[in-house]
């Protein structure tokens, strides 16, 4: 039986490995331990994982900036895909904020990335064609 769980720190090896074998997802020194961990506990209640039987075959980072929600490294096992369990994790993920008053969240698909723009797009979420995502990095070093 597939069971939805709070994304605790202790799991970190196991959704690492789920990420690392998932296609599409693109992993950085943001996705370390220390850095999860502390972003966990930024964000509590938040972040969830699946697991089917102990397996952990499913996982979704969320956060909030106090105004607006982020999710990010939603991941699916190939074994269980197409069962709603992507759907189920991105909506306790809304859920939570909606507890915290946030009442938007945004998200970053890679543009080659169809097929996860189409599953969110059939599950509520809208393309922005109105903003422009930019970036600045690198900066840590010059603004201690
Ligand atoms: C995207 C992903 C999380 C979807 O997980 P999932 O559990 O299979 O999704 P769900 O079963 O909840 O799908 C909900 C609906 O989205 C649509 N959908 C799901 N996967 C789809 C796909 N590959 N292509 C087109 N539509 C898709 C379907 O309409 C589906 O409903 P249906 O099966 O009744 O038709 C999973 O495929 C995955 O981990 N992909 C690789 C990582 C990734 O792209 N993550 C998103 C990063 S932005």
């Amino acid at each position: 039986m597939v069971e939805i769980l709070p994304f605790s720190p202790s799991d970190y090896d196991e959704v690492m490995a789920l990420w690392q074998a998932t296609e599409g997802l693109t992993l950085r020194e943001a996705d370390s331990r220390d850095a999860v961990t502390r972003y966990l506990a930024r964000n509590p209640r938040l972040s969830f994982i699946a697991r089917d039987g102990g397996r952990v075959i499913g996982a979704v980072l969320g956060g909030t900036d106090g105004r607006r929600g982020y999710l990010q490294h939603l991941a699916v096992a190939p074994t269980h895909r197409r069962q709603g369990l992507g759907r189920s994790l991105a909506g306790r993920v809304l859920e939570g904020l909606g507890t915290l008053g946030i009442a938007k969240c945004h998200l970053f698909v890679r543009r080659e990335q169809a097929e996860a723009r189409e599953f969110w797009e059939r599950s509520g979420w809208t393309v922005r064609d109105d903003v422009t995502l930019m970036s600045h990095s690198d900066f840590a070093a010059t603004n201690p």
